[in-house]
């Protein structure tokens, strides 16, 4: 079995609007610059939980999936960035966009399917990692993170499995 580094938090939700507040309450934890990489298949809940983010971030705009725009810009406390790489075939075509603008600044960086460009982004990173779980509308959230600052700031998030 792959072991799994303590660091990494593990969440259930029973429906959307709990996997909104899960995010909601991450959100208090980002600064500008941050980079969440959401992975799991089609329909888990990205989308979802890029929603309960935008909340947290006080988006007054509706969210919608960024699939066809591939990326979407959002007004909150800070600038939230949505991003969809599902189409993408790789980290390779993210340097086409001039995703550079967004990297680094004032805002919040949320991409779908995050996984499969992974190897783009060279500063730290917040991997979501959303599958099914059990009956329908149950959800198993994992949060792993990718550098020393996110293993401290995801110990300021309550709850989770032991
Ligand atoms: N616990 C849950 N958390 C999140 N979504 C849930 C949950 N239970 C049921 N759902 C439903 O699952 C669907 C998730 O859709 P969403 O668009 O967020 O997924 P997605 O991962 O972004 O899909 P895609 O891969 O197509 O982009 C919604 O219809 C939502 O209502
Ligand atoms: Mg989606």
């Amino acid at each position: 079995m792959e072991e799994t580094p303590h660091e990494v938090r593990t969440f259930r939700t029973g429906n959307e609007e709990e996997t909104r507040d899960l995010a909601a309450r991450l959100s208090r934890l980002l600064v500008p610059g941050d980079v969440l990489l959401l992975a799991g298949e089609l329909g888990t809940g990205k989308t979802c939980f890029v929603k309960g983010l935008a909340e947290g971030l006080g988006v007054q705009e509706k969210v919608l999936s960024p699939t066809f725009t591939l990326l979407r810009e959002y007004r909150g406390r800070v600038p939230l960035y949505h991003l969809d790489a599902y189409r993408l075939k790789g980290p390779e075509d993210l340097f086409d966009l001039g995703l550079e603008e967004y990297l680094g600044g004032e805002g919040i960086l949320a991409v779908e399917w995050g996984d499969r460009v992974r190897g783009f982004f060279k500063e730290e990173y917040l991997e979501v990692e959303i599958s099914f779980a059990g009956e329908t509308d149950e959800r198993r959230i994992r949060l792993l993170p990718g550098g020393s600052s996110w293993e401290r700031r995801l110990r300021r998030l309550d709850g989770g499995d032991p």
